[in-house]
């Protein structure tokens, strides 16, 4: 062992080193951000943590926290750094009184849901891979997902973050009360900054009731314009929690990937996958929500639970699916909905006219302008196909990323959406937290 080895052995015991087989440390889940870990360390306390902080600033080495490794922009992928794994940190304690969960950062966001449902009560937030991603990740990415339309993103849900800084302090407000308005709020400050500010170890967030009842349906459209008109008036509709938008290419690769029957006797150009939730007779609702929009040319319900997940596999397999055909640039972008079908017609011809090889897969969160675009096919380091698209984005009003951060994929292009002077506050901000630049370095903002 080296003294590094040596000397983080002694702050959490040397079951908990590694420094062979690190690279599924080194390798995001894609395989398009691939890194090398100089070695491997989980600790079981937030003590710990401060103590491997302490070593790693002493040594002038950087630390790259993670935990379930699925995010999609290479957050969590190091460049010759100490790989924090936060996975032993995974309590989960529902406060059913609160209405809240003390989470910690190694829990996945599925064991938050299961007690969480456990106590008749529901996390807000949900993604497909949430049986890997966990508390701490989706804390430091400000992860949004499958009901975010309704329920909000990771910081909406957040009423305290614990987090270790470089200097080995522990912030946190402590309290658990929902309502605390004084001064800066630095845990909060901590989401959605990506792991460069501080080591989330544990998350308070709120809890919601579950709805009585729930029903879905798949929808068909003849183009993008019905679809995105749809999905416009749906969201208006305090029932509606889930508006998922899917294409035809997409639906064809899910189905012959996944051997899954077509959901329709006929191909339909979009599908738009509809969530409600009510106290009572969300199928009732539904259908009467549907039975007005215009321009449904096929609808299938989901007549129950089983049924439902029949339907939602389309969706929640997309991701997987596009995986198996190639390495996928991955553009998880934001746009104004009346920009969004005009955007999804124009950017195939622009992507075809410099990649005729490529494969360009769509789908997302259209209930707020998020939209998925992956492209396979093409060199996943060609970054001369992100620049071209992420330039459109920003031409049509939108944001470079939608929910996903900007990790090591997009620092290039955070002048296309954010100021110079906002970028300069930024790095202000980063050295107040961590001033040696330990914490995930050369990520959101270039080293
Ligand atoms: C999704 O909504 O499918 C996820 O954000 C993952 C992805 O973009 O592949
Ligand atoms: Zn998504």
């Amino acid at each position: 062992m080296t003294d590094l080895a040596d000397a983080l052995a002694e702050a959490v015991g040397p079951l908990h080193v590694r420094t062979d087989d690190l690279s599924g440390y080194g390798t995001d889940w894609t395989g398009r951000w691939v890194g090398h870990a100089r070695l491997a360390v989980a600790p079981g306390t937030a003590e710990e943590i401060g103590k491997i902080l302490r070593i790693c600033v002493d040594a002038h080495i950087g630390i790259v926290p993670q935990g379930g490794n699925t995010g999609l922009v290479g957050g969590a992928v190091p460049d010759g750094d100490v790989v924090l794994d936060l996975r032993r940190l995974d309590t989960v304690e529902v406060d059913p009184v609160a209405g809240q969960v003390r989470a910690g950062a190694g829990a996945t966001v599925a064991a938050v849901q299961a007690a969480a449902r456990a106590a008749g009560l529901r996390y807000g937030v949900d993604l497909a891979s949430r049986d890997s991603a966990t508390i701490g990740g989706t804390v430091a990415t400000n992860a949004a997902g499958l009901r975010a339309l309704r329920l909000g993103d990771t910081r909406a849900q957040m009423i305290d973050v614990e987090a270790v800084l470089s200097t080995g302090a522990v912030i946190s407000r402590r309290t658990g009360l929902t309502r605390d308005n004084s001064g800066y709020d630095l845990p909060r400050w901590v989401c959605g900054s990506e792991g460069t500010l501080a080591v989330v170890t544990a998350a308070r967030l709120r809890l919601l009731p579950e709805p009585a009842d729930r029903a879905t349906a798949l929808l068909a459209f003849p183009d993008l314009p019905a679809a995105v008109a749809a999905a416009a008036s749906l969201r208006r509709e305090p029932a509606i929690e889930v508006l998922e938008l899917m294409l035809a290419a997409g639906i064809a690769l899910v189905c012959e990937q996944q051997a899954l029957p077509a959901p329709f006797p006929v191909d339909h150009p979009v599908l738009l996958l509809v969530e409600a939730t009510a106290p009572a007779d969300a199928a009732g609702i539904l259908g009467a929500l549907v039975e007005a929009l215009p321009g449904v040319a096929d609808a299938a319900v989901g007549v129950d639970a089983a049924d439902s997940r029949r339907l939602w596999a389309y969706r929640e397999l997309h991701t997987e699916s596009v995986s198996r055909v190639g390495v996928p640039h991955k553009l998880d972008v934001a746009l104004p909905l009346p920009a969004f079908a005009s955007f999804v017609t124009e950017v195939q011809p622009a992507v075809a006219q410099g990649w005729p090889e490529a494969a360009v897969w769509m789908w997302g969160h259209v209930g707020e302008g998020n939209l998925h675009l992956n492209v396979t096919g093409v060199d996943p380091d060609d970054e001369d196909l992100d620049d071209v698209v992420l330039r459109m984005v920003a031409e049509a009003g939108g944001s470079i990323s939608a929910e996903h951060g900007i990790g090591r994929a997009k620092q290039r292009w955070l002048p296309l959406v954010r100021s110079a002077e906002e970028i300069a506050v930024w790095r202000a901000v980063k050295a107040a937290f961590d001033p040696t630049g330990t914490l995930n370095p050369g990520v959101l903002l270039p080293k």
